[in-house]
This record gives structure tokens, C-alpha cells and sequence, in this order.
């Protein structure tokens, strides 16, 4: 069903969106080396499910993101954080809506300098209630590695709940994940 038939205004129309410190928006070609700078960071990439690109192909991946359909069920998509003076890149959050709609999972990243400062939690939170009035889904998902404790605690911070821990293998390595939900009836019930 089209967006414009559910009574929800399209993400897309929502973007850019901007926050106290940031802006939410989509990635373009021009971010490259900005977003080189924390892409290729081994301690950003770490528990990460994509790895370090050449800027060949992180240039591919950009131009492809800066325009690639939004919150199509079953695909993931890109968007970029930047910075609310400057609109310089200082990381990305990915988003999945589900095959059935019914769950987004999400993913994020954000350059080392500008962690420890509350902006993951701005930008995620800020994507969250766009997923609240642009989608279906009953739910927001995020899976994290059991070491990854910054992760860990953003999710927490925003209020999701740890809901299962799985045994998983993790580039060749048995490692858990944390599997965390954050309803949307709980939001609307604060
Ligand atoms: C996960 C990640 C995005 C979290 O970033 P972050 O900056 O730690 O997260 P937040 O935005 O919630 O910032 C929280 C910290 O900022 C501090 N802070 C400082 N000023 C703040 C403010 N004005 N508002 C809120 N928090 C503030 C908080 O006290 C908190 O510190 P703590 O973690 O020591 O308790 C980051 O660690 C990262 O990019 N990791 C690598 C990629 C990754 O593994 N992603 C997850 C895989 S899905």
C-alpha cells in the first residue's frame, strides 16, 4: 500500500530533519571523505556487520544511498548524521523494515571524536520518531554484540529492552548477541 493511502507522511518528505546538534539526512558523493574518516576506523567497524571500503567503493555506496528508496520492506537503507553548523558527516544509521512491516531493525555508527557527547542518542532518537510517524512497525530493533558496551548503552538510553541473547559466529569468531525491541505502544503510553 502507498504511503499516501496509510495517512503517514513519507520519510522522505521528512528529510533533511534537524535536531539540537544535528542533522538527519541523506548521504551524498560529497560526504566521502568525511565519512571515510570514521568508516575506516577498525574500532568503529569492529562489531559491525559491514567492513572498510575503498573509497572507489564507498563512493558507490554513497551515490546509491543518496537516493535509494526508503523503508522498502525486506531492504536496508542508509542515512546520514551530520553535523547541525557545518552539515559535515560524522556517521550513519541504517535502517531494515521487515518483510511483513511489522519490525525496523536499525544500525549506527558515529566517528570516535564525536562519541561520549549524547549525539548517537540524538540522532538515533530523532530517526526513531520519524520510524514512529513514516512506517507501520510495531516495533524498532537492534542487535548488538554482548562486548559491544557503547552500543549497549545507547540502546538502553533510549529505552529498549534486552528481549534474547543468542549464540552467534561473528567473522569466525562464537561470540552472543543481544537482541533488544522498542515498542512503539510503549512510546505512545509515556
Ligand atoms: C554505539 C555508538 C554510536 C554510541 O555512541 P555514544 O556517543 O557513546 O552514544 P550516546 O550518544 O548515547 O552518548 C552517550 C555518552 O555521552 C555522554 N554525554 C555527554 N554529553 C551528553 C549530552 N549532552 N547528552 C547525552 N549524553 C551526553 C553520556 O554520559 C554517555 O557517556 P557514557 O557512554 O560514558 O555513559 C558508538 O559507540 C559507535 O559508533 N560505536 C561503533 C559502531 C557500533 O558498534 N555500532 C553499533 C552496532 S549496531
Amino acid at each position: 500500500m502507498a504511503v499516501a493511502e496509510t495517512g503517514m507522511s513519507s520519510l522522505e518528505a521528512e528529510l533533511p530533519q534537524r535536531s539540537a546538534r544535528l542533522i538527519l539526512r541523506r548521504l551524498r558523493a560529497s560526504d566521502l571523505a568525511d565519512f571515510q574518516a570514521y568508516r575506516q576506523d577498525p574500532q568503529v567497524g569492529l562489531y559491525q556487520g559491514w567492513q572498510a571500503q575503498s573509497d572507489a567503493q564507498a563512493l558507490a555506496f554513497l551515490q546509491e544511498m543518496a537516493s535509494a528508496p526508503l523503508l522498502q520492506p525486506g531492504a536496508w537503507c542508509q542515512l546520514g548524521l551530520a553535523e547541525a553548523g557545518s552539515d559535515r558527516l560524522i556517521g550513519d544509521i541504517g535502517m531494515c523494515l521487515a518483510a511483513d512491516s511489522a519490525s525496523v531493525e536499525i544500525g549506527f555508527s558515529l566517528h570516535a571524536a564525536r562519541q561520549g557527547q549524547g549525539l548517537a542518542a540524538e540522532g538515533v532518537g530523532a530517526l526513531i520518531a520519524l520510524l514512529w510517524a513514516c512506517s507501520p512497525a510495531a516495533e524498532v530493533r537492534g542487535i548488538t554484540d554482548a562486548r559491544n558496551l557503547g552500543s549497549i548503552r545507547l540502546l538502553e538510553r533510549l529505552g529498549f529492552a534486552r528481549v534474547d541473547s543468542q549464540a552467534a559466529v561473528f567473522r569466525g569468531e562464537a561470540c552472543v548477541e543481544h537482541h533488544y525491541r522498542l515498542l512503539r505502544s510503549a512510546q505512545v503510553a509515556r
